[in-house]
């Protein structure tokens, strides 16, 4: 059970795939999935990705009550995905704010598929498959760039949808993609 430390956007160790996971039920997975949970609970993340605590290892941890970075988020149960991999279900996206422990003070308007199906497996090897939507299915997207080494900036649409996020955050506690954002963003998108 340890907090650790997040590694931050700048740091090359982000941008590297990380390698899938072979051998399920043993203890040096089971430390690290309770660690990603601690890290990820002390600093109010909504999901957090091995690589961020510089484990390059296909691993995501997500899961909430309630979280005051992303205010309009349904609870999401605590959940652990190893050797994630998704797939859209239809082509529609959805624009909305998203930030990261590996990008502190910066938010961002990104585009994400409503829809997808999920698979992974559990610490005990386990796999299961589920479609999602909503925050869900825009944690997972984000996690699993995490572990194809990419961070949130390299999937904005225009340069003038990253934010600094004190200027932002009351955009975030009301569910608002500005409508001239938004604009920008579906023009650049099609
Ligand atoms: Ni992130």
């Amino acid at each position: 059970m340890t907090v650790r430390n997040v590694l931050k956007m700048g740091d090359a160790r982000l941008y590297q795939k990380s390698v899938p996971v072979a051998d399920f039920n043993s203890p040096e997975l089971a430390e690290l999935i309770d660690d990603m949970l601690d890290t990820m609970q002390a600093r109010d993340g909504v999901g957090i990705a091995a690589p961020q605590i510089g484990v390059f290892q296909r691993v995501i941890v997500m899961g909430f009550e309630k979280n005051p970075r992303y205010p309009t988020f349904k609870p999401v149960p605590l959940t652990t995905l190893i050797n994630l991999q998704w797939e859209a279900l239809s082509d529609e996206k959805v624009f909305a704010w998203e930030g990261c422990l590996s990008v502190p003070g910066v938010r961002a308007i990104i585009p994400r598929y409503r829809k997808i199906r999920y698979s992974a497996y559990d610490l005990k090897g386990n796999k299961t498959t589920v479609e999602a939507e909503g925050a869900i299915a825009r944690i997972i997207q984000h996690e699993c760039d995490h572990i194809d080494g990419i961070l949130f900036p390299q999937r904005v649409i225009d340069i003038r949808h990253l934010a600094v996020e004190s200027e932002v955050m009351h955009y975030i506690e009301e569910g608002i993609v500005p409508e001239n954002l938004l604009q920008i963003a579906k023009k650049k998108n099609d």
